[in-house]
């Protein structure tokens, strides 16, 4: 049997997802295909007609269509529907459930590299507030750590973050000022906005003066793998954690979904930097 699995998004010719799964279907010992079907807004519904008619056990969905994609599901796991946002969809008997693997990925590379990091002494500030923040939020407040910040430009859209978070761990909402001021009391700072992507390398969403040297800085831009705040955040002597760790292990939760199968793909991190790097 061939497992059929694919990616729907827009643009999408640049995605590693391709290459993530081809050596995920590898590792597991089985026979697959990981298909790029991309399409404008305006070709969505045939791309999913194509898929359905194809019977394929499973896709991810990146940007635009985490969201619209949830009106073609048959079934949401519980963290998708507080999200508001898919990005895995698997075929359970010809009815499509859907899934958001990103916040829980992003916490599983964190335990990951970092595996005594977080626990309920653990303070963390994640900076920024748009679709990536959430997910990443909602899987961080769920492991009842000592608070989960929040900074943002715009203060309003951080603070309907804080619903998602409320039975679980205490959060604030912070402007960026007063998060430099007091990164003395963070354990983890995640970077979630795009500031620092290529081709905007030379920027950085907050000054690190104050930070410890045992917290992690993370961030979720991968290209480059070396940001600007992560170079900085190692010129002040604390630890630093990559953007790709966060995609690989969202997809070895989208692959589990699909297959059942939980790989060890911890020697991946450094294949796909080298991808990565060009080389
Ligand atoms: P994604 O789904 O990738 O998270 P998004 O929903 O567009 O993207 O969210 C982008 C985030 O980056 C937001 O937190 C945004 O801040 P605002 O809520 O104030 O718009 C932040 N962001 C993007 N460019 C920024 C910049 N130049 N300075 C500060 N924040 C920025």
């Amino acid at each position: 049997m061939t497992l059929k699995l694919g990616l729907i998004g827009h643009p999408i010719s640049h995605s590693l997802s391709p290459w993530i799964h081809a050596k995920f279907i590898d590792l597991a010992g089985l026979n697959g295909e990981y298909k790029l079907y991309e399409g404008n807004p305006n070709q969505l519904p045939d791309v999913l007609t194509q898929l359905k008619q194809n019977k394929i056990d499973g896709f991810n969905v990146t940007i635009p269509y985490k969201q619209v994609v949830l009106d073609y599901l048959d079934e949401l796991d519980s963290d998708a529907e507080i999200l508001g946002a898919v990005n895995t969809v698997v075929n359970q008997h010809g009815k499509w459930k859907g899934y958001s693997t990103d916040g829980e990925g992003y916490v599983r590379s964190i335990i990951e590299s970092f595996p005594s990091l977080l626990n309920k002494d653990t303070s963390v500030l994640i900076l920024g507030a748009g679709g990536a923040a959430r997910g990443i939020y909602r899987a961080l407040v769920q492991k009842r750590l000592k608070r989960v910040d929040i900074a943002n430009r715009t203060l309003d859209k951080a603070k309907e973050l804080l619903p998602l978070g409320k039975d679980f761990t205490p959060s604030e909402v912070l402007t960026f000022h007063t998060a430099e001021k007091n990164l003395s009391q963070y354990d983890l700072i995640v970077q979630t906005t795009s500031v620092g992507m290529k081709p905007k390398v030379q920027e950085q969403i907050i000054q690190l003066d104050n930070i410890r040297k045992d917290t992690v800085v993370s961030d979720i831009v991968y290209q480059p793998i070396m940001t600007k705040i992560l170079q900085d955040a190692k010129v002040h002597g604390a630890r630093i954690h990559h953007g790709h760790a966060m995609l690989l292990y969202q997809g070895q939760l989208a692959f589990e979904k699909w297959t059942g199968k939980k790989l060890d793909v911890s020697h991946l991190v450094d294949e796909l930097e080298d991808k990565l790097r060009g080389e």
